[in-house]
Formats: C-alpha cells, sequence, structure tokens
C-alpha cells in the first residue's frame, strides 16, 4: 500500500514536466571532436593541411552543402538541439555574434591528452592542431563571462554567478577515440593503447568536474563507439589470423580496448555523482546502439554486405583508402547513404546518427536517457 502511493507519487512527479520538456534547456555546449564538431576543424585546420570535409558530398543528405560536419548530414548533437528547440550550435572559432544559446567548442581530431604527448613520442609524424580537452575547457571559460552576461537576471534580483549555466546542457565527448587510433595507427601493441586508458579517462573526469564546479548541472558524457569496427581501422590494422576478427569482422583488440575505456569512464562518472549529487550525470553508450545495427543490419534499412564498408570511399575490402579519402578527387558517396553505417570511414551516417540521438535522449542508451533526468 504505502509502497504503490511512493511510486504513484513519483510518475506524477515525473509526469508533471512533459510539457515543458521542449524547451527545457536555454542552451547547450559541447566539447569534443569530429563526432560533433559543427565546423571548427575547417577554421583550424584550412590553414595548415589540405581539408576535405568542407567538400561535398560531406552534407550531402541534409543542408545540401558542406559544413564542417563530417557526415552525410547531421549529427548527434543536432538531434538533440532538435529535440530541444535550439538552434544548431556554432562552431566557436567561427566568432558567431549569438552566443547565449550555445556554441561547440569540438574540433575534429581531438584527443583528450595534450597533444604535445604524442608528437614527443613520435607517435604521430605530423603536427597536431592544438585542440584537446585542455584547450577547449580553455575557450570555454574565456568565453564564459559573455555567455552569462547574456543570460537575464533571476526575477528577485539574487545574482549567483553560477546561475547562467543551470539550465545548460553540457556535452563532453565522446574523448579517446583520437588519442588511442593515434597509437593504432602507428602500429602500437593493445598492451600499449591499453596503457593510456587510464589516463585518457581521468583527463575527462577531470574536464566534466572542472564545468560543474562552474555551474553545470546536466552533462553528457558520451563513451566510445566500436572502432574496432571502422572501416579505417579495419584497413590499417588488417590481419591474417582469423582469431583477431570477432563474429561480427571488427577487430577484437580495438574493441576490447574500447570496452575498457568505457568501463573506466563508468566508474569515473559513478565517483562523479557521489561527489556531486546535485549534478545530474548522463553517461552516454556510443557502442551498444552500433553494434545492435551491425548486428541486425536489416531492421535499420542498412544493406546487410555494407556494414563494414564505407559509404564514401574508394577501394579495398571496407571501400576506404588513407591516400584517398572522402571528397578528394574522384572520390564520391554511395547512391544511398541511409543504408550505410559509416559515412567516410571514421564517422556516422546521418541516419545512423538520428539513431544514437534517439537512444540518448529516450533510452535505451544513455543512463539516465537525457529526457529522463530533466523529467524526475
Ligand atoms: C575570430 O576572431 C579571432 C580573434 O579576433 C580572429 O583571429 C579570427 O580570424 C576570427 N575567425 C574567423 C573565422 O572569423
Ligand atoms: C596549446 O594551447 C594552450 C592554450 O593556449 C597552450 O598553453 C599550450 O602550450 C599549447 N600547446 C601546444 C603544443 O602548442
Ligand atoms: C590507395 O590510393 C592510392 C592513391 O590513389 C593508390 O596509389 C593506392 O594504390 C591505393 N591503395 C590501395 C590498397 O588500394
Amino acid at each position: 500500500m504505502e509502497l504503490k502511493l511512493v511510486l504513484s507519487t513519483a510518475v506524477l512527479f515525473c509526469l508533471s514536466g512533459v510539457s515543458a520538456t521542449t524547451n527545457y534547456f536555454t542552451s547547450m555546449f559541447s566539447l569534443g571532436d569530429s563526432y560533433i564538431d559543427t565546423g571548427n576543424f575547417v577554421i583550424m585546420a584550412t590553414p595548415v593541411v589540405p581539408v576535405w570535409n568542407d567538400k561535398l558530398p560531406y552534407g550531402m543528405t541534409f543542408f545540401g552543402h558542406p559544413t564542417g560536419r563530417m557526415s552525410d548530414g547531421r549529427l548527434i548533437i543536432d538531434f538533440i538541439a532538435e529535440e530541444f528547440s535550439l538552434p544548431y550550435l556554432p562552431a566557436s572559432l567561427a566568432n558567431s555574434s549569438s552566443v547565449s544559446q550555445g556554441v561547440n567548442f569540438a574540433v575534429g581530431g581531438a584527443p583528450a591528452t595534450d597533444v604535445d604527448f604524442f608528437e614527443r613520442n613520435n607517435i604521430v609524424p605530423f603536427k597536431l592542431l592544438n585542440n584537446s580537452l585542455d584547450v577547449q575547457l580553455g575557450w570555454f571559460e574565456q568565453l564564459k563571462p559573455s555567455i552569462c552576461k547574456a543570460t537575464k537576471k533571476e526575477p528577485n534580483g539574487f545574482k549567483n554567478k553560477n546561475s547562467c549555466l543551470g539550465k545548460s546542457l553540457f556535452v563532453v565527448g565522446e574523448f579517446g577515440v583520437n588519442d588511442y587510433n593515434f597509437m593504432w595507427m602507428a602500429m602500437k601493441t593493445e598492451h600499449e593503447v591499453d596503457a593510456l586508458v587510464p589516463h585518457v579517462v581521468k583527463k575527462i573526469a577531470m574536464a566534466v568536474e572542472r564545468l560543474i564546479n562552474q555551474g553545470a548541472v546536466y552533462v553528457v558524457v558520451p563513451g566510445n563507439p566500436p572502432t574496432g569496427c571502422s572501416p579505417a581501422l579495419l584497413t590499417a590494422r588488417v590481419s591474417s589470423n582469423r582469431m583477431d576478427y570477432d563474429g561480427l569482422g571488427c577487430l577484437r583488440a580495438v574493441n576490447r580496448v574500447t570496452r575498457r575505456h568505457n568501463a573506466l569512464l563508468r566508474a569515473a562518472i559513478d565517483r562523479l555523482r557521489g561527489k556531486h549529487p546535485h549534478a545530474k550525470i548522463i553517461l552516454a553508450d556510443f557502442f551498444k546502439p552500433i553494434i545492435r545495427i551491425l548486428r541486425n543490419p536489416g531492421r535499420f534499412g542498412i544493406a546487410a554486405g555494407d556494414v563494414l564498408r564505407a559509404c564514401c570511399g574508394v577501394g579495398g575490402a571496407y571501400n576506404w583508402n588513407g591516400s584517398a579519402i572522402c571528397a578528394m578527387p574522384g572520390v564520391v558517396a554511395c547512391e544511398h547513404p541511409s543504408a550505410a553505417v559509416s559515412w567516410d570511414g571514421v564517422h556516422y551516417t546521418e541516419v545512423v546518427n538520428r539513431y544514437i540521438a534517439d537512444g540518448w535522449l529516450h533510452g535505451p542508451d544513455a543512463d539516465p536517457p537525457i529526457l529522463t533526468a530533466i523529467r524526475c
């Protein structure tokens, strides 16, 4: 009897906020890499190296022109912005005059680890952009006064220096994919890549805590996707030993490291929740939804023979070649991007991004789903 009463009160309490969810967040801020970059990489890299994702077929499915997004259309954060009636986030380096509803600090290629680590240890044979997690946090902190100045004062005149971020949705990540990919591409062993995991996770947790200390309340922290199933790594780390591949045809060692990253990230988030009980930290699963699609492509309208092949690429078993990547002369997209998982060998097609965003917003792919976090 008593239990029933408690339950129905909880249900009522949860449902009471439903009508307000569409406009729940006043703004959104994101840090991350190419999975959510909306233009920073193009701005940062164009003076330094040849850039391809500022050309068609990038953007062919949605927008109709390249935007700097590494997909045929919208990214996960675009679908999250749509859900909350927020504008698509402008790239921070574009110097947009309107930042009060959000800015995106993510840059393609950004690692969690400071970039000089990879250069100092000769892991990458080229100069990296200085775009790591800490640098992006610095950009946010620089912009914070103008973000908070633009928000209205509390009606009672009460001024709280942090209150301007209380109804903002923060997205931190994914981070880690670039840290590990630099290592895999340098032909490091599983043991060597794995050794970096605790450090990467610590960096992410420190960033989340730094944001909470500055007033962030809602923080989405995505884990890593199964990069062992990406055409780029499948090509670069090809093996003649069948035992190196799992039942889906993905690289076991790469996905093992990814799973360990995700497990350590979960533990770090649990610790942060204990330390900051008022914050709502949402752990978003970037791994399971992709595996679900790879296991049962037909259910998602994905062509079964093509699940591990890039839509936009050329040659080889996975339609990917690092010397001839998407949008380079002669490298074109497949006819139906919506029937492919991988857009360009590394990034996902819009249809996959939409599915992932849906699982983060409504479940089952986030703990808790974003809409649950704001309702209860
Ligand atoms: C943004 O502003 C900075 C500082 O004023 C400037 O150096 C940079 O070129 C601007 N970027 C763009 C894309 O306009
Ligand atoms: C990257 O930028 C940060 C912040 O501006 C700076 O402190 C750091 O020295 C830079 N690192 C490299 C490798 O240029
Ligand atoms: C990859 O593309 C380059 C440049 O077009 C070409 O020379 C090379 O043979 C290709 N490699 C493979 C494995 O197809």
